[in-house]
């Protein structure tokens, strides 16, 4: 597996394996096991998630060394605050039954982040989490914590497909020397996008299929992508981007289907707002 090196060194695999709306223990268990086995060695996970533990107990029995793993988790906007978060973390840790965390993203921009991201400094200092990051920032969330904190974030997990590309977005993070992540790299399907004409006439040319297409033209521009499937035989299929080259031209046909606004969520819109913070009284998994 292809490794993206964080500011602070550590290697990050760049292909990994979420695990949202995968909120029935025993399936995500059952489906982080598959992963491990098919090959993936990150898994993203989030407090919002509810199966932190399940990604746990896939971990501890996967076989594999948990040194040769990199797992992910998140505080979501009421875990936000220099105490909330600790709590959280630990809350987390535990939830994992882990020692360490690779890496702790602040899930939304909401709320006291700016005390999370202190709490989190702190945690990585410590030597407890190997990398921290944010999630769903925009430009100017970004460069404000850059000005502001004392240590920069190194990922950037944000929503990123051929229907939403955000490119002003990565020449920013680049800037900045922090990694993208894709979530939701396929838009979950929306839009028709495993039936676009332009990914399947490239994936024809190519012999792979459109979500593979999707997955590599991603990676081809220094994204991390994170797909999620219950279906072992998907997981096979998303991990098979690293034996093919899509070329300048395929990468230009894949530019022009940018419709230059999220499909899956748009943390700048009130309405959504709203949905986030009430989503907290009324938690079923839906789309965040
Ligand atoms: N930071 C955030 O705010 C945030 C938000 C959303 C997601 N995420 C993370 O990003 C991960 C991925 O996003 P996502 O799960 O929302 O969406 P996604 O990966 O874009 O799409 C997942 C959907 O695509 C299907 N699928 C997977 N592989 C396929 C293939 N090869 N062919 C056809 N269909 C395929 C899956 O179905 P089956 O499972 O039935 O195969 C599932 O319905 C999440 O699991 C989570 O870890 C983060």
């Amino acid at each position: 597996m292809q490794t993206i090196k964080l500011h602070n060194g550590v290697e990050m695999p760049q292909e990994g394996f979420g695990v949202f709306q995968v909120s029935d223990l025993k399936v995500c268990e059952q489906a982080v096991s598959e992963a491990i086995a098919t090959g993936y060695r990150l898994i993203d996970t989030a407090s919002s998630y509810r199966n932190e533990m399940a990604v746990g107990d896939a971990v501890r029995k996967s076989g594999v060394s948990r040194g040769d793993l990199f797992v992910t988790s998140k505080a979501f906007i009421n875990e936000m605050g220099y105490e909330h978060t600790k709590e959280a973390f630990q809350r987390t840790l535990g939830n994992l039954c882990f020692d360490y965390l690779d890496l702790y993203l602040i899930h939304m921009p909401f709320g006291d982040y700016y005390g999370a991201w202190r709490a989190m400094e702190e945690l990585y200092k410590e030597g407890r989490i190997r990398a921290i990051g944010v999630s769903n920032f925009q430009s100017d969330r970004i460069i404000d914590i850059c000005y502001t904190a004392e240590i920069k974030p190194m990922v950037n997990q944000l929503e990123l497909h051929p229907f939403y590309q955000r490119e002003d977005e990565l020449a920013i993070l680049r800037e900045y020397g922090i990694v993208p992540q894709a979530w939701a790299p396929f838009a979950e399907g929306m839009n028709g996008m495993f039936t676009n004409p332009v990914l399947k006439n490239i994936a024809e040319r190519h012999g792979k299929t459109v979500a593979q297409i999707i997955l590599r033209w991603n990676v081809q521009r220094g994204v991390s992508v994170i797909p999620k499937s219950v279906h072992q035989s998907r997981m096979e299929e998303n991990l098979g981007i690293w034996d093919f080259e899509l070329s300048a031209e395929d990468m230009r046909l894949i530019s022009t289907l940018d419709l230059s606004h999220p499909l899956m969520l748009d943390p700048r819109k009130p309405s959504e707002v709203h949905r986030l913070f009430n989503y907290l009284d009324n938690p079923v998994l839906t789309s965040l």
